[in-house]
This record gives structure tokens, C-alpha cells and sequence, in this order.
């Protein structure tokens, strides 16, 4: 394995600030639809960036639900350790690496949870076995065996064996709401494009070119 020598000349697109729309919720619809169209595993998925009351961050992927002028939300488990951390510490970062196309964007913001009526909306379009999963799994806890968990599933399965699955307490929706997003791509001799859209105030955002 030499990885010295893995090395790709980004070259399928440019970025100028022309090609921008003024609104970077609008810029980032176009891109999320070009991400989608080209075939790519997962466009959804982002990494989510949270720190904790010492500062420790820490990281893992997630898959956005919606975005809008509101925000982008992703659901989890609300006693989670991203869940922790958010409830200490608000601020979070977010990652779409969408290498097929060269691109990468980066939004921060602060993450606050969405209503119950939103979470139970999008609760109840999941498959009833995920809204099962929901119950069973108390996300970041240890555990001995992977059969500790088939066991509370299938508990989980027999307790909702009729009628529809209640929405859990401990799960639901958060809202990033950014203020600042930046898109990036690849360009020949990592000469790269990157521009970062800053909220001034509630419409307004201020764009600026960023050295690669
Ligand atoms: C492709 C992919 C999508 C994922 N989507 C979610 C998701 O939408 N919500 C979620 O809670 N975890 C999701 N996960 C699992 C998380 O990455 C993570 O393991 C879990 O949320 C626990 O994180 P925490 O212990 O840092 O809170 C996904 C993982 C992958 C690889």
C-alpha cells in the first residue's frame, strides 16, 4: 500500500461566484439535487460535528431529513451522546462529502429539537421495524452481546404487535439553523474553489471567496 502516491487531480467543475445563488439555502438545494442525480450512495448523509462541556468533539453521520429556510433536520435518539452534547453545548458543524462530484459543503450552526408534532410526522413514514429499532436501542450505552439488543427488538416487536407504534420520549428531530455555509470544489492543482456565505441577519448573507 503506498497512499503517498493516491493522488487525484480534481478537474470535472468550476465554482465562480457568478454560478451563486444569492441564497445559499437556494445553492444548496441545487447541489443536494445534483447529488441525488448523479447516483451516489447516501447523499443525504452529513457528518455531524458536536463538542461536549470540556470541549472534546466528537463526530458521526447522520442522514438529513429536510432542509428550508428554517434549518436542516436529522432525527436520532434524544438521550444519545450527540443528544448530550447538544443539550451542553448547542453549537454543532455539519459535512456533506460528496466526492463523485468534487465537492464538499460545510455548514455551522446551532442545533435545537424540532416539536413533537414534527417528530411524529416523520416517525410515523418510518418502517414499522425502524420505529421498533427506535424502542429497543438505547443509543451510545454499552452493552455485553449483540443479543441483549435482539432481545429487547423482539420484546419491543411483541409489546406493539397491534396498532401503531407510539412515538418513544427519548426520540425525535433537531433543526441545524446555519450561519455560515460554505461550498467547496475541487479544481485542478488544488487550486480550489471555496466560497462561505455568512448570516448577517435574517436574509442576508454576505458571500466571500475563500483560499483553497
Ligand atoms: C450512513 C449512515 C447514516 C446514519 N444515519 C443516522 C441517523 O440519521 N440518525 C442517527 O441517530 N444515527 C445515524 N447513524 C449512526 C450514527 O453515525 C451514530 O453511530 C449514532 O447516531 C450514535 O452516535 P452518538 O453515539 O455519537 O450519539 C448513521 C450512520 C451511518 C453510517
Amino acid at each position: 500500500m503506498n497512499l503517498e502516491d493516491m493522488r487525484r487531480n480534481y478537474a470535472a467543475r468550476s465554482l465562480d461566484l457568478t454560478d451563486l445563488n444569492a441564497d445559499p439555502l437556494v445553492q444548496f438545494d441545487h447541489w443536494m439535487r445534483e447529488a441525488i442525480e448523479s447516483q451516489m450512495l447516501e447523499p443525504n448523509a452529513m457528518s455531524l460535528a458536536t463538542a461536549n462541556e470540556t470541549g472534546q468533539p466528537s463526530l458521526r453521520t447522520v442522514l438529513i431529513k429536510g432542509f428550508d429556510h428554517c434549518g436542516l433536520v436529522f432525527f436520532t435518539n434524544y438521550s444519545s451522546a450527540k443528544a448530550r452534547d447538544i443539550k451542553t453545548n448547542p453549537r454543532v458543524a455539519l459535512m456533506f462529502t460528496w466526492l463523485p462530484l468534487e465537492r464538499q459543503v460545510v455548514i455551522t450552526g446551532a442545533a435545537a429539537k424540532i416539536t413533537t408534532a414534527e417528530s411524529l410526522k416523520y416517525f410515523l413514514s418510518r418502517p414499522r421495524d425502524s420505529q421498533i429499532g427506535a424502542w429497543a436501542s438505547r443509543q451510545s450505552e454499552v452493552i455485553s452481546t449483540r443479543s441483549v439488543l435482539e432481545t429487547k427488538f423482539a420484546e419491543m416487536k411483541a409489546k406493539f404487535v397491534r396498532g401503531e407504534v407510539p412515538l418513544p420520549d427519548h426520540w425525535g428531530g433537531y433543526r441545524v439553523v446555519p450561519e455560515t455555509i460554505e461550498f467547496w470544489q475541487g479544481r485542478p492543482n488544488r487550486i480550489h474553489d471555496r466560497f462561505r456565505y455568512r448570516k448577517e441577519s435574517d436574509a442576508n448573507w454576505t458571500i466571500e471567496r475563500l483560499m483553497p
